[in-house]
C-alpha cells in the first residue's frame, strides 16, 4: 500500500490542478442550465441567491471533497474507507455508479454540441431548428456522436493526470474563456438586446423570497460545481501537501460562476434581440439546441460564425467535464482492482458508451436520468460528503485543510468546517426531500407514458 501511494500520479502545477477542477465544473451546466434557471427564478434574484449558495454551500462542500481526497490519496472508494471507515467504501462505489449514469447521458448531449459545431462549419445552422433537433437527438446519428465523444474523452483519461487531464485543461480552459468573453462582447452590439440584459440583471424582489428559487439555486450550485460524486475528491487525491486547498476552492468556485454569468450575457441578449424569450424559460435541453440555433440562422453570416464558436465552447466545456467524470470511475477501478490505467479507462468507457445508447435514442429517458442522477443522487452525495467531512472525520479533515493553506485561509478553515457541520446538512436535507418528491413524480410520468 505504501508503495502504491509513492507512485501515485500527481498534478504538475497549481494552475494545472485549478484548471482541471474548473474544467470539471465549467460545462453544459454553466452555459445553458444557469441561463434558464435565471430566467425562471427572477433574473438577478436567482443570480444573487446563486452566489450566496455557492459561498455558503458550494465552497464548504468542495473543501470537504478536497480534504477527504487528499487525505485518502485514493479514489472515492479508498479515500472514504481510509478517512471514515470500511463501511463508507460503499458510498464510494455509489459515486462511481452515479458517474456512470451522469456520463452516459452527458456524453449524448455533448455529442449533439459537437455535431452542431461540425454542421456549422459545413453548412451553417438549420432554418427549421426544431425538426433538425429531432433528427440530431435520435437514431444512429445520435449514437455515433456519443461514441465519438466518448472516444475523445477516454483518450485523454488514458493519457493520465499530468500528460492527459492537466495538459488538456491548460489548453482548453483558456480557449473557452476567450470564446465566451468574446461572444459576450459581441452580444453588446445587438439591437434589441437591452431587454435581455434587463431581465437578466434586474432583480425581481418577489422571487428573492420564493423558496423554490432558493432550492433551484442550491441544486444548480452543486451541479455546476461538480459536487456530490467525488470528482473534486478524486482530483484532490493527486495533490501534494503543499497545495493551498481553501484558496484553490475559492478560485474554482468563482471561475465557475464567472463563466456561467458571462454565458448569460450571451444567451439573454441573443434570445431577446430575436424575440425568442419564451424559449429560454423552457427547461428542456432541447431549447438550447432549437432556440439558439434558430437565432444564429436568423442572423445570417455573423450568426453562422458566432454560433460556431458558441457550440465549440459548449463542446469544450462538456469535454473537460466528461473527462472528470470518467476519471472518477477509472480511478476507482485502478485503485480497487489493481487494473492498469489504460484498461480501466477503456473498460469503464465501454460500459458508459453502451448505457448511453438508451438516452441517445430516447429524450424521455435522458430527462429522467438527469433528474435521478444529475440531481437527486448528487444531493445525496453532497449530504454524505458533509457528514463524513464535518461529523465522522472532522478533526482529520480540518487538519488536512489547514495543511498548505496560507495563514489567512488557515484561519478560515475552522469556520468553514463549522458551516459544513451545522449549516450545510439541514439545507441540503430540505432540498433533497423536495427532489425526492419531484423525482417520484417524474418516474411516475415516465412509466405512465
Ligand atoms: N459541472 C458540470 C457542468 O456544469 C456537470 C457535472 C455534474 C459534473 N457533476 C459532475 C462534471 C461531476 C464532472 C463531474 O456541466
Amino acid at each position: 500500500m505504501a508503495a502504491a501511494s509513492v507512485s501515485r500520479e500527481a498534478f504538475g502545477s497549481r494552475a494545472g490542478f485549478i484548471l482541471a477542477a474548473a474544467g470539471s465544473a465549467v460545462g453544459l451546466g454553466n452555459m445553458w442550465r444557469f441561463s434558464y434557471q435565471a430566467s425562471e427564478g427572477g433574473g438577478a434574484a436567482f443570480v444573487l441567491l446563486y452566489v450566496v449558495m455557492t459561498l455558503v454551500l458550494g465552497i464548504p462542500i468542495m473543501l470537504g471533497e478536497f480534504g477527504i481526497g487528499r487525505r485518502g490519496q485514493r479514489s472515492p472508494v479508498g479515500s472514504l474507507r481510509r478517512v471514515a471507515g470500511p463501511a463508507w467504501a460503499v458510498v464510494g462505489y455509489g459515486f462511481a455508479v452515479v458517474g456512470v449514469l451522469i456520463l452516459s447521458y452527458y456524453s449524448v448531449i455533448a455529442g449533439w454540441t459537437v455535431r452542431y459545431a461540425i454542421e456549422a462549419i459545413i453548412h451553417g445552422f438549420p432554418e427549421d431548428a426544431g425538426t433538425h433537433f429531432g433528427k440530431v437527438a435520435s437514431g444512429s446519428g445520435a449514437i455515433a456522436f456519443h461514441v465519438g465523444f466518448m472516444t475523445v474523452t477516454v483518450l485523454v483519461v488514458m493519457a493520465g493526470i499530468k500528460g492527459g487531464i492537466e495538459r488538456a485543461s491548460l489548453i482548453l480552459m483558456p480557449a473557452l474563456f476567450f470564446i465566451v468573453v468574446g461572444l459576450a462582447a459581441w452580444a453588446t452590439t445587438l439591437e434589441g438586446g437591452g431587454a435581455g440584459y434587463e431581465v437578466y440583471l434586474k432583480p425581481d424582489l418577489d422571487e428573492l423570497m420564493n423558496p423554490a428559487v432558493w432550492r433551484a439555486a442550491a441544486a444548480q450550485a452543486f451541479f455546476s460545481l461538480s459536487l456530490g460524486m467525488g470528482a473534486m475528491l478524486t482530483f484532490a487525491s493527486y495533490l501534494g501537501d503543499e497545495f493551498d486547498m481553501p484558496e484553490s476552492a475559492t478560485i474554482v468556485a468563482f471561475t465557475d460562476f464567472g463563466v456561467a454569468f458571462v454565458s448569460g450575457l450571451v444567451v439573454f441578449p441573443v434570445v431577446f434581440s430575436l424575440g425568442l424569450q419564451g424559449a429560454v424559460g423552457e427547461s428542456t435541453v432541447g431549447a438550447l439546441f432549437i432556440a439558439l440555433p434558430g437565432a444564429f440562422d436568423a442572423m445570417g453570416m455573423v450568426g453562422h460564425f458566432v454560433g460556431l464558436f458558441f457550440f465549440i465552447a459548449l463542446a469544450v466545456g462538456a469535454l473537460t467535464s466528461a473527462i472528470a467524470v470518467l476519471e472518477v470511475i477509472t480511478a476507482s477501478v485502478i485503485d480497487e482492482f489493481g487494473v492498469s490505467r489504460r484498461n480501466a479507462a477503456l473498460g469503464t468507457a465501454a460500459v458508459v458508451t453502451i448505457i448511453g445508447i438508451l438516452p441517445a435514442t430516447s429524450l424521455d429517458a435522458l430527462g429522467l436520468m438527469d433528474k435521478i442522477a444529475g440531481e437527486l443522487l448528487l444531493l445525496g452525495g453532497v449530504l454524505t460528503i458533509a457528514i463524513v467531512a464535518a461529523w465522522v472525520a472532522r478533526s482529520t479533515i480540518q487538519d488536512e485543510l489547514i495543511k498548505g493553506a496560507s495563514p489567512f485561509w488557515a484561519k478560515q478553515v475552522p469556520r468553514i468546517v463549522l458551516m459544513l457541520r451545522y449549516v450545510v446538512p439541514p439545507i441540503v436535507a430540505i432540498v433533497l426531500i423536495f427532489s425526492v418528491r419531484e423525482t417520484i413524480a417524474a418516474v411516475g410520468k415516465f412509466i405512465g407514458g
